[in-house]
């Protein structure tokens, strides 16, 4: 399976068969999570496995049902990119769990963050950005994560229109792709305006949870972009929209 392919079968998976994950997967992991993770030059993050066995029971308030294993996303707090920086490094990682089979979640809010910051010992200036349970999708989701899954109306996705103003394909099936991303609350908050081979990103207004959406999204974003570059470039910005980041084809 490709990862454009994961893109299309991923979803969020909160309820999870018990089994520990295969050799193989945990090694991709534990790879990953040896290796630098940024996207974007300058920041720097990191991911950490969290193997329940090894470290006890990982509170997520009941919102995931036996997930055997964990990924702590932790960036440190540089400027506003570092969260996204995070999210893209991340979310490339899911996309590949997504493609051997495994079930994930992003989880921003659900799991106790003073236990996580614990047990991944932050350094100075380094934030808990989220965690990702994975493992073997249950078959059938207990009754807390099918509420979760409508309640953000999970399945839903805005209109590309709604989303990115673009004046021609140069960037359509890249941004079909970010369309399709997960974000906290099903929220979608990216904005992308087309001038000529460039594309700037923006989000939707502030939250916490913006930068590393649109992160993720980017991730998505970027693999099916022209070759070219990430750049931070001072267009116009539409009212009501942040602007983070472009992006420029060759
Ligand atoms: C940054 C981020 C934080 C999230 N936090 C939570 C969370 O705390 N609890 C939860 O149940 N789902 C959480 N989600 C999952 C979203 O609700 C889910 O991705 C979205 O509704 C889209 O559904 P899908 O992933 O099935 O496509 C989060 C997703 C993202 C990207």
């Amino acid at each position: 399976m490709t990862l454009t392919d994961a893109i299309g079968v991923r979803h969020s998976v909160r309820t999870y068969l018990p089994e520990t994950p295969s050799d193989e997967v945990l090694n991709f992991v534990r790879d990953f999570c040896s290796r630098p993770l940024d996207r974007l030059p300058g920041q720097h993050s990191r991911a950490v496995l969290i193997e329940r066995a090894v470290n006890g029971k990982v509170g997520t308030y009941g919102m995931v049902r036996n997930a055997p294993c964990f990924i702590a996303l932790v960036y440190t707090d540089i400027d506003r990119l570092s969260p996204v920086s995070a999210g893209m490094g991340m979310e490339e990682a899911v996309l590949k769990l997504t493609a051997t089979g495994m079930g994930t979640v992003w989880l921003g809010g659900t799991f106790n963050k003073s236990e996580i910051s614990r047990s991944v010992s932050l350094a100075d200036g380094e934030r808990v950005a989220a965690l990702i349970p994975f493992g073997y999708p249950a078959e059938k989701e207990n009754f807390l994560s099918r509420f979760m899954s409508r309640m953000a109306h999970s399945r839903q996705r805005r209109p590309f229109g709604d989303l990115f103003t673009v004046t021609d394909d140069t960037f359509t099936r890249a941004l079909e792709l970010m369309r399709l991303a997960p974000s906290a609350l099903n929220k979608q908050p990216w904005r992308a305006v087309q001038r000529g081979r460039t594309i700037d990103f923006f989000t939707d207004g502030t939250s916490d949870f913006y930068p590393l959406d649109l992160g993720i999204g980017l991730s998505h974003f970027d693999l099916a972009a022209p070759a070219g570059r990430f750049e931070v470039l001072s267009p116009a910005v539409p009212p009501g929209l942040e602007y983070y980041i472009s992006y420029t084809a060759e």
